[in-house]
């Protein structure tokens, strides 16, 4: 059997699926696979494990017609068309729970940058600029005592909520669906979007990108945070209108914001690398070895599974 692999991702994977026969064909260079180099490899793959940044549509799945599983290499999986692989008889898996702490804490690492403004920081003292202590010297906001509100309360938000209640915050979640663990074990209160914008000092978005979470943050709503709010975004660039958010933030009308996604990732909007009031990662919100090793090892473990017959471990 055959699996398709379009980058190189940890060797646990190579290893897993080698145990069992399975032959691994790499991608391996350093950058996204390109569509038809893709289509042109995957005539004979059993299975295929792909990566975010690959957009597995009609003409990906066409071309592999004896593929059994997709396994993705991300908890979010927006970039296959599930829908089609389904009528295709083609299970979909991703990589949840792996990758939930590490992105709970790049979502406190982002909050923490924000409010102390450690980027400027970090540019002042390359730039030689730092001339001493100074009383108003580089002022942030501190977390403690803060409302943190978070949109979408599934594992990832859950595990930032409970960090940032350790920060001594008070939590606002907004979800369709009451969280009472997260409410029991931070005293969390569930509450409308609305209200979530325009109480929170911290909103950090913990939701999958679908047709209804498209642009969730708009015109329309971004105008209710407060002037001293923070927005985080660690889950997918579009849930945000980022023309939108940049204005608000050219004009000062919130106090920053930190970015692991991007909309048109991995293209960013110039406008932002000219912001003071933002920090900007690129989407390494899985980035460790810890999570990417387990991503590795969960992605193979779904391949081996349903092409040995059994079923997916984490079908979506
Ligand atoms: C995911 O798994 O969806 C993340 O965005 C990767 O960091």
């Amino acid at each position: 059997m055959e699996v398709y692999v379009t980058r190189e991702i940890p060797v646990i994977a190579e290893i897993l699926l080698k145990k069992k026969r399975i032959k691994a064909i790499v991608f391996r260079k350093d950058n996204p696979i390109p569509k038809n180099t893709l289509i042109r490899n995957i005539r004979n793959a059993d299975g295929l494990i792909s990566l975010l940044s690959d957009k597995i549509d009609r003409d990906v799945i066409d071309a592999m017609p004896k593929c059994r599983i997709i396994a993705n290499y991300a908890v979010g999986y927006n970039n296959i068309d599930i829908d089609y692989a389904k009528s295709k008889g083609i299970i979909v898996t991703n990589t949840p729970d792996v990758l939930t702490d590490s992105t709970a804490e790049i979502t406190l690492a982002l909050t923490l940058a924000c409010l102390r403004r450690l980027p400027e920081g970090q540019e002042m003292m390359i730039n030689n600029k730092f001339k001493g202590w100074g009383p108003k010297l580089l002022l942030g906001l501190e977390l403690s005592g803060k409302y943190f509100g978070i949109i979408g309360a599934g594992r990832i938000g859950t595990a930032a909520a409970i960090r940032a209640k350790a920060f001594g915050t008070k939590i606002l979640y907004c979800s369709n669906h009451k969280n009472k663990f997260l409410e029991s074990v931070t005293g969390a209160k569930k509450v409308t979007l609305s209200r979530l914008l325009a109480l929170s000092d911290v909103i950090s978005l913990h939701l999958p990108l679908t047709p209804e979470s498209f642009h969730l943050l708009n015109k329309g709503n971004l105008h209710l945070l407060k002037p001293t709010a923070i927005l985080i975004n660690t889950a997918r660039g579009e849930i945000v209108d980022e023309k939108e958010l940049i204005k608000i933030l050219k004009n000062n009308k919130i106090f920053a914001a930190g970015f692991d996604v991007y909309e048109n990732e991995p293209n960013i909007n110039p406008e932002l690398l000219k912001l003071k009031n933002v920090v900007l990662l690129p989407h390494i919100g899985s980035g460790t070895f810890e999570a990417r090793d387990k991503m590795a090892e969960l992605a193979a473990q779904n391949v081996i599974a349903v092409l040995y017959g059994s079923k997916a471990i984490t079908p979506v």
